[in-house]
């Protein structure tokens, strides 16, 4: 299964940018942001290209526009979503803004959103997201500093309609040990386009994995 991945940086009260621009300087979050991305496809409407003003380095750049005159010689253009989506079958990185993130969420089964610990004024906001329909894990903090702006929560976001419940609680039953579980869940999902990928990476140790998908789940 191909992931369709939307990844922002969102205020308390939703903002995300302003005039075009971000709002804020947050370095381990572009620096979070560049490792999640680096390699893969990600697509951004033709205002964020515009404000970013060229292709990000070392991906692949796909940029929607309806202009037939917006032609950078640095992306990829599409005219519209179900061609875009047709025509590349891999894991696709949705980076903004406001009205491209509001267009793919349905489409999306996976999230990253850093909450920017700030309220702020603004002209783009991220979609209202229905908490009940997403797992939603915290998995990494930025404290503010002289790099950082603002305090930063960074959670994962994951569907549920995406996982088979039935089959994963019949599993999780199956191995009332955590350390089995773990090394199940270790073996059995264990490549990159699956949504446990990060779990699995970011708990090196059986037990740990297997406790958190119990608790999780
Ligand atoms: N905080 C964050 O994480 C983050 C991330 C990215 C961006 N941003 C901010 O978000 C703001 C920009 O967002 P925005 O909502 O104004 O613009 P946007 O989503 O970046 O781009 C909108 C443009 O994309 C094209 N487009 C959208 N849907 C399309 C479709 N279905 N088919 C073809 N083309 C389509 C259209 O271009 P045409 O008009 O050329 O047809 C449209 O005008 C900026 O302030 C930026 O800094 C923030």
């Amino acid at each position: 299964m191909r992931n369709i991945i939307l990844v922002v940086a969102k205020s308390n009260n939703n903002i995300i940018g302003n005039n075009n621009k971000l709002l804020w300087e947050i370095k381990d979050d572009l620096k979070w942001f560049k490792e999640l991305t680096l390699n893969k496809t990600i697509v951004m409407g033709r205002k964020t290209y515009e404000s970013i003003g060229k292709a990000l380095p070392n991906r692949k750049n796909i940029v929607l526009s309806t202009d037939l005159n917006f032609k950078p010689n640095d992306v990829i253009l599409y005219e519209n979503i179900e061609r875009l989506l047709l025509e590349n079958n891999e894991d696709l990185y949705i980076i903004g803004g406001g009205q491209i993130y509001r267009e793919f969420l349905n489409y999306s089964n996976k999230m990253f959103i850093t909450e920017v610990d700030t309220n702020i004024e603004g002209d783009t906001m991220f979609p209202i997201i229905n908490e009940d329909f997403w797992f939603k894990i915290l998995i990494k903090e930025i404290n503010k500093n002289s790099n950082n702006e603002y305090n930063c929560k960074i959670y994962n976001y994951i569907k549920k309609t995406n996982i088979n419940m039935k089959e994963l609680k019949n599993i999780i039953k199956l191995y009332p040990n955590d350390y089995d579980l773990g090394s199940f869940i270790r073996n059995k999902y264990n490549y990159e386009t699956h949504i446990f990928y990060c779990y699995i990476k970011q708990y090196p140790n059986n037990y740990d994995l297997g406790s958190f998908i119990r608790k999780l789940f």
